[in-house]
């Protein structure tokens, strides 16, 4: 297995020449690194569904090379000719997963540039959507970095850190979320001691976080997610660091089916339980959780993916939702690129978008 140090790989990017968006098959972790050459519209809907690129701020810098690339193959003269189909690319690929807002969000910033200059020609108007789309790039690896930082000033050297699901450099386009602070701590030379929860049923804990940290050179023990109890209650875990799908108005966050378990039991143990995410995950647009739409996956991700034959009898009924989301009374914070949202984050939530326009 290639161990080089997944800090050096690129998760998302654009190959120009080739008319390509290049990504890092994340179903293949650990065991291969393997990376997609996408063009056509129905892979590139095919790569967000099956978690070929995942992570909220990585499908979103997928989406927006995506519709970016579909928009430049578009042959037309005029301004309605060109924006039904880029319209359509649009709805096809927001299809492709519901709950992680970043991929609206992505999807509706390039199109509504596009609107925005439809008094351009339409190679200008190409030219427009080509840059906008490095630029949400650009300012996910710079959320990112922003997250870590603020982050970091949580954490003090020897930390022991519970994360579950992948928040890391893999979900987004560098250094990640919940997982950017020990990314950046580390260069720093402090040491921390992380838990990864296997995250039931698609591993990433396992197969990705687990993956990043050791190629970091990160202290990192792998558990399944029903032992997360037994090692707060041993003493192990500081502090709990978590991303984020969707935040909305009230605080209420939406992330990897598992996360309220996990919140509820840091509650119990008095241990601090901070979500981290960038501003492009937090949609002021929704009220409270409840009205988040939650992704429903395959049942065989549960009764057949990693087993050599099924494992669950025929004709059993499977629920299989992809999240779920942690009710705001248990989250100690919100880390984002524009400093720590605490409760009530009615408020604080409202003035980190402030912030974010005076910025
Ligand atoms: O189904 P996934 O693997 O896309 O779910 C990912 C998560 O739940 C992450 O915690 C979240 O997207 C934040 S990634 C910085």
């Amino acid at each position: 297995m290639d161990n080089k140090n997944i800090m050096s790989y690129e998760t998302v990017y654009l190959n120009e020449e080739e008319g390509t968006i290049v990504i890092l098959d994340q179903t293949k972790l650990p065991n291969e690194v393997k990376f997609l050459h996408l063009k056509e519209q129905k892979d590139m809907w095919q790569a967000i569904y099956l978690l070929q690129v995942r992570g909220a701020p990585a499908i979103g810098v997928f989406a927006a090379f995506a519709l970016y690339l579909l928009a430049k193959n578009i042959k037309a003269e005029t301004w309605e000719d060109f924006y039904k189909p880029l319209h359509e690319a649009k709805k096809y690929l927001n299809s492709s997963r519901p709950t992680a807002v970043n991929l609206s969000w992505a999807l509706n910033r390039i199109e509504q540039l596009a609107i925005d200059n439809r008094n351009k020609s339409i190679p200008e108007i190409k030219a427009l959507l080509l840059k906008e789309s490095k630029k949400i790039k650009a300012e996910d690896i710079w959320m990112c970095r922003q997250i870590g930082e603020n982050g970091l000033t949580l954490l003090k050297d020897g930390d022991g850190i519970l994360t579950h699901c992948n928040a890391g450099q893999l979900a987004t386009s560098k250094y990640g979320t919940a997982l950017a602070p020990i990314h950046l701590g580390l260069e720093r030379g402090m040491n921390f001691r992380v838990f990864c929860n296997e995250t039931r049923p698609l591993l990433q804990g396992v197969r990705l976080s687990a993956f990043e940290l050791i190629a970091d050179g990160v202290d990192t023990t792998i558990i399944c997610d029903n032992m997360a109890s037994q090692v707060m209650k041993n003493g192990w875990v500081n502090v709990v660091f978590v991303g984020c799908d969707r935040v909305v108005a009230n605080g209420d966050v939406c992330n990897k089916i598992g996360t309220s378990g996990v919140a509820i039991l840091a509650k119990y143990y008095g241990i601090p339980f901070y979500v981290l995410g960038p501003t492009s995950t937090i949609d002021m647009s929704i009220e409270k959780g409840e009205d988040i739409i939650i992704e429903q996956r395959p049942p065989e991700e549960i009764t057949d993916m990693w087993y050599k034959q099924r494992m669950a009898p025929q004709g059993v009924k499977v629920y299989n939702p992809a999240f779920d989301f942690v009710d705001h009374e248990l989250i100690t914070g919100i880390v984002t690129e524009y400093g720590i949202a605490r409760p009530p984050y009615i408020k604080s939530l409202k003035e980190i978008f402030n912030k974010k326009v005076e910025a």
